[in-house]
């Protein structure tokens, strides 16, 4: 069974081992760490059988939330798992204050696009050169 919680300093090696996998510019296990340990940062894992199967995280700034990894491992996809994830995590953030969130990603990355707009959220611009290696454009998604 499917459990979300918040993420713990345990969960970080295998969160960032997934990161590593799955991003070109892979935050660090100190990065996640140190993110776990500030207020404004909120973190969250999906778990099954006492396995890491997903994660996801924002800071905060006023009312806003910068949606800043969402991932869900390989063999897991494809069953509503990015879906569960961010609507629990959106409503522990709304508890926290949050009534926007925000979130970049790749234009080529359209699986993620998709699971975003299938949680209510919207491409507002283009950044161009947001990304390097490869160097691409970003989609600035809102939620509002
Ligand atoms: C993007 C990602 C988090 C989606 O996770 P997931 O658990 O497979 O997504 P879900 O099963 O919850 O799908 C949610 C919705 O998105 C759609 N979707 C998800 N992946 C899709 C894909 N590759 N192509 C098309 N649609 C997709 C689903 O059909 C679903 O829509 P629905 O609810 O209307 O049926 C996952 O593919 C991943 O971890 N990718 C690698 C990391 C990454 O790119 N993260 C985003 C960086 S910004």
């Amino acid at each position: 069974m499917l459990e979300f919680r918040l993420m713990k300093k345990e969960d970080v090696p295998c969160v960032a081992r997934m990161e590593e996998e799955y991003f070109s510019e892979p935050w660090s296990v100190k990065a996640f760490e140190d993110a776990l340990d500030k207020k404004e940062y909120l973190y969250m894992v999906a778990v099954e059988r006492q396995e890491v199967v997903a994660y996801c995280g924002m800071y905060q700034v006023l009312d806003e939330g910068n949606i800043t990894q969402v991932a869900v491992r390989s063999d897991m996809r494809g069953r509503g798992i990015a879906r569960k994830l961010l609507q629990d995590f959106m409503q522990k953030g709304q508890e926290k204050g949050v009534g926007a969130y925000t979130l970049e990603v790749r234009v080529s990355n359209q699986g993620a696009v998709r699971a975003y707009e299938a949680c209510g959220f919207v491409t507002e611009c283009v950044r161009k050169d947001f990304y390097a290696s490869p160097r691409e454009d970003a989609f600035i998604m809102w939620k509002r």
